[in-house]
């Protein structure tokens, strides 16, 4: 029998995200979200889709619950959304609000089931646009009022929060391009907006200390960045495009400061100096405070020299990968290797912190089949090539604590609307019924094995013999 390098309390889990499952925007003072706001404009979502119901699990909580004890999950990463605690953005904390995610987070330990608490994935207080969100600079006491709330509530049971959650897409998708809410296309104040969610991340812990024993840290989506050539330029990119991407969120949050090349690019694209953005002593207010390092993966950018122009602000430019490489059925890159050699850069580079994946997955489109169940084969090869990732990165020594799966859920993908199918479980958005899948189905057994290589684990169930067909892989 081989023996697996994932130790006993790894945290197998899935993830999702309030605004993204919950529906029942109305209800028990939630106050409105800019994503309210931002869905209701023309164009904005595509299908035309908003959150008013998404997947009910705002009433459907407890069967979700009853899915991740069944398949045995010993995680579970969740957020809380903020403006169902804060309303008015500001002021008294909306007792109804914290009611409901207590009882989420006594079910869950109950359960056996460790909760991972996200308190922003994005749906930000629509009050707080009165000041800009996060591009003002009130933004960040704003959301140490709430992170104060909400860990005085339920910091005395939870383990493990996650404050920020991927400070480059709300600054890029929320500030830059307004794909995302609150929809604003501002190179400028999307720097400041990324600045304030660091920012936020550290008054937070400061706030959160006195109330909890749990462990704090921030998710970042790491994208590691490959040259598309071997030329000079293209590694270049490379190198830039990482700054861009990871190492200006990475650095002040575990190395003391922002890196100075990346400074120098945004100095160049903005015209000037940072000066007004980042103040004397905000460095020293973001570093040093987080227990751990969460990351959100997906894939890499292959990257290429490029001239910079008007919606082009730095010299280099995503191309991908040319011939035959795995993809999703949106398109994007599968790379399992690179998540691997990602661990394995973050422990070299940021020694002695811990790792935990907050989110990996892919869109797979697989609706229910004649017998009503749902054989996501590519979802479920997908989740093994990366286990393997993982195993080989905790072979090598890598720190890491855990892992949940993005996501539990089918859900609202943001301005992609529901189109894309990111569940381990099925959910039919007409009645709200949830199909567990094959995928699930073999994250148990992977779960209950320990995180054997597919080739040791026996089939799932008799109905559900995919382990036989699909064999070693990764
Ligand atoms: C991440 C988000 C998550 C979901 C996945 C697919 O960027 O954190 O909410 O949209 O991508």
């Amino acid at each position: 029998m081989t023996t697996t390098p994932f130790p006993a309390d790894f945290l197998w889990g899935a993830a999702t995200s309030a605004y993204q499952i919950e529906g029942s925007l109305d209800v028990d003072g939630r106050g409105r979200s800019i994503w309210d706001s931002f869905a209701e404009q023309p164009g904005a979502i595509e299908g035309g889709g908003d959150a008013r119901i998404a997947c009910d699990s705002y009433r459907r909580w407890q069967e979700d619950i009853e899915i991740l004890a069944d398949l045995g999950l010993r995680a579970y990463r969740f957020s809380l959304a903020w403006s169902r605690i804060m309303p008015d953005g500001r002021g008294r904390p909306n007792e109804r609000g914290l009611d409901h995610y207590e009882r989420i987070v006594d079910a869950l330990r109950e359960k056996g089931i460790e909760p991972i608490v996200t308190l922003n994935h994005w749906d930000m207080p629509e009050a707080l646009m009165a000041h800009r969100g996060w591009a003002g600079r009130e933004s960040v006491g704003a959301f140490a009022e709430y992170a104060a709330a909400a860990s005085a509530r339920l910091g005395d049971r939870v383990d493990r929060w996650i404050t920020q959650n991927e400070p480059w897409i709300i600054q890029l998708l929320g500030y830059q391009l307004g794909l995302h809410a609150p929809g604003i296309r501002d190179l400028h104040a999307a720097v400041a907006a990324g600045h304030h969610v660091l920012l936020g991340h550290g008054a937070a812990v400061d706030a959160m200390r006195s109330t909890t024993k749990g462990r704090i840290g921030a998710a970042l989506n790491l994208l590691p960045c490959v040259p598309a050539s071997d030329s000079p330029e293209d590694a270049a990119a490379a190198h830039g495009s990482d700054g861009y991407v990871n190492r200006w969120f990475l650095d002040p949050l575990l190395a003391g400061g922002y890196p100075d090349d990346m400074q120098e690019h945004w100095e160049r694209a903005l015209g000037g100096s940072l000066d007004d953005i980042i103040r004397e002593g905000d460095e020293a207010a973001i570093g040093e405070r987080s227990d751990f390092l969460a990351l959100n993966f997906y894939t890499h950018r292959v990257m290429a020299a490029a001239e910079t122009g008007p919606d082009r602000p730095f010299p280099w430019q995503v191309v991908g990968s040319t011939g035959e490489v795995d993809r999703t059925d949106e398109g994007t890159e599968i790379v399992p290797n690179a998540l691997r050699d990602l661990l394995l850069r973050l422990h070299r580079d940021y020694p002695g912190v811990p790792l935990m994946i907050t989110e990996n997955g892919a869109i797979y489109g697989d609706s229910p089949t004649h017998d009503g169940r749902v054989h996501d084969v590519r979802r479920t090869r997908y989740l093994r090539a990366h286990v393997a990732a993982m195993a080989e990165a905790l072979a090598a020594g890598v720190p890491l604590v855990g892992y949940t799966h993005w996501s539990l859920l089918d859900n609202f993908e943001w301005a992609l609307g529901y189109r894309p199918r990111f569940g381990l479980v099925y959910v039919d958005f007409r009645s709200g019924e949830r199909i567990v899948k094959d995928s699930a189905l073999h994250y148990a057994q992977i779960v209950r094995s320990g995180g054997l290589p597919a080739s040791d684990l026996g089939p799932v169930t008799a109905e559900a013999p995919l382990v036989d067909s699909l064999g070693a892989f990764g």
